[in-house]
């Protein structure tokens, strides 16, 4: 029971999380006994994962992973802002502390962030996070403005921010060092189709995006 009074249908939903956990939970110990308790102990995620806070896209419904195979993140637009200190933290404490050799970002079509920050309007609190994909869509503007259709154009953007911001793991320092010494943490991007309900690796190469990187400086 929550403490506070809910509408009818949301105290229904209410009861039912607290219901379906107990039946979930009763789920895992039934097939090993130990699950919770080995769990409890540690952690060692393959994954680290930055997505999109979107309710639409639980990722580890739709990958099959479990408890304990992904560390994850999540805002709006699943952006790598390098100010942002919460991003930050779950990056280096992903990287050096857990040591965790793959870090995903993934964005998805339909994706109301991008939706937002290519309409043209403006979202008061919200403008300054947007500005972030605004700027991605600066940088593809001449492409972008050739596409008649808005939806398709929304689409392709989303995908455009999900490897501007694998560049902007690359731009960390931590992750940088790390990767030119031992390899990792590896960099992928994927971009999820609402529609589908199919994962698309856009199979981000890192070594030619640092090459650039090097050049273009
Ligand atoms: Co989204």
């Amino acid at each position: 029971m929550s403490i506070h009074k809910l509408s009818v249908e949301d105290q229904k939903t209410y009861d039912s999380i607290f219901m379906q956990n107990r039946e979930w939970a009763d789920d895992k110990k039934k097939h090993d006994r130990s699950f919770f308790k080995e769990h409890f102990k540690e952690q060692n995620p393959h994954f680290l994962y930055i997505g999109c806070s979107d309710s639409r896209v639980p990722i580890g419904d739709l990958t099959g992973m479990d408890i304990g195979d992904i560390f994850v993140h999540r805002n709006i637009a699943n952006l790598v802002s390098l100010e942002d200190d919460n991003i930050m933290a779950v990056l280096q404490y992903g990287v050096d502390v857990l040591q965790i050799k793959n870090i995903v970002v993934s964005g998805h079509h339909g994706c109301g962030g991008v939706i937002a920050a290519n309409s043209g309007k403006n979202y008061g609190k919200m403008d300054g996070w947007l500005d972030k994909i605004r700027a991605v869509r600066l940088k593809h503007a001449k492409e972008l403005d050739g596409i008649s259709n808005k939806e398709e154009e929304n689409d392709l953007l989303a995908e455009y921010n999900v490897i501007a911001q694998c560049e902007q793991l690359m731009q960390i320092d931590f992750i940088r060092k790390s990767y030119e010494e031992n390899g990792y943490p590896k960099v992928h991007a994927w971009v999820y189709d609402m529609r589908t309900g199919l994962l698309h690796d856009m199979e981000f190469d890192v070594d030619s995006y640092l090459e650039q990187a090097k050049t273009a400086k």
